[in-house]
């Protein structure tokens, strides 16, 4: 089976040299909508509508990016209320966040959201792309630019290696590693969670990711986990029961 992750591409477009660049720090070539049609399996990123996006080169109709789009009462309302189980995780009295699996930026974009002050970190070079754009564009937003609000920092790196080098110490450090599914055929959900899978695999440091953010945190970790998944830093202090998934958290 082709490794898909050694399969990225770049297809060149208007925007040459961000193609050129994007294309030189990935490693991976550059190829022309022609060449393109030809891959059948793997994947290539492309400059579309304003946006970076992911295309599946099986599936090259619709492609993915990292979106953070607030609804027009959201933004109104900012900070939202800190209401549901991520928030009961997390914890009122915290304020520093480091989302050390920052993966679509979803959760990250959700704690950002709720007033949390926010840094993110991801391994893959790919996604880590998709995600500085989708944070740059977030920062371009008509309700950001309004309250003078900064979008949540983003390391490219393994949180391992880095949360032991951090110049501060944040409070809570988030960790959603990517788990096993449950079944082999087990159907995952959302598209975007099955791409991610592919470009990444699973997550199978997730015992070490764990230590390190233990020694690096304030005051807490916490580890979202499918609800069928064993909890990763041995039993909880609490665990707050979301939407097929649970949320543990470990207290300094
Ligand atoms: C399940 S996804 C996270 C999804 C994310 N919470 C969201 O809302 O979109 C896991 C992500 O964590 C990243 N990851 C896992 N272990 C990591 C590590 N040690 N350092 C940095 N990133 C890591 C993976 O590359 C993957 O993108």
């Amino acid at each position: 089976m082709v490794n898909k992750y050694e399969n990225i591409f770049v297809l060149s477009g208007e925007d040459s040299l961000l193609c050129q660049s994007l294309s030189k720090r990935l490693h991976a070539p550059l190829i022309s909508r022609p060449e393109i049609e030809k891959i059948k399996e793997g994947f290539f990123l492309a400059w579309q509508d304003g946006r970076l996006m992911l295309f599946d080169a099986g599936f090259p109709k619709k492609g993915l990016s990292v979106e953070f789009d607030a609804r027009c009462t959201e933004q109104l309302s900012w900070p939202a209320p800190k209401n549901g189980p991520l928030a009961q995780a997390i914890g009122r009295k915290t304020q520093t966040v480091t989302d050390a699996t920052a993966g679509w930026g979803q959760d990250c974009f959700h704690i950002f959201r709720m007033g949390y002050q926010v840094n993110c970190i991801e391994r893959s070079k790919v996604i880590a792309e998709l995600l500085r754009d989708g944070l740059f564009r977030l920062e371009q937003q008509f309700w950001m630019q309004q309250l003078k609000l900064k979008a949540p920092k983003l390391i490219v790196g393994n949180a391992i290696e880095i949360l032991k080098s951090l110049d501060f110490t944040p409070d809570c450090i988030y960790l959603d590693p990517m788990f096993p599914p449950k079944r082999k055929k087990s159907a995952l959900a959302k598209k975007a969670m099955v791409v991610l899978k592919d470009i990444v695999g699973n997550d199978d440091d997730r015992g070490e990711l764990f230590a390190s953010a233990w020694q690096a945190t304030g005051r807490r970790v916490v580890v979202k986990s499918p609800d069928y998944a064993e909890s990763i830093g041995g039993k909880p202090n609490e665990s707050f029961a979301g939407k097929l998934v649970r949320y543990d958290v470990y207290l300094k």
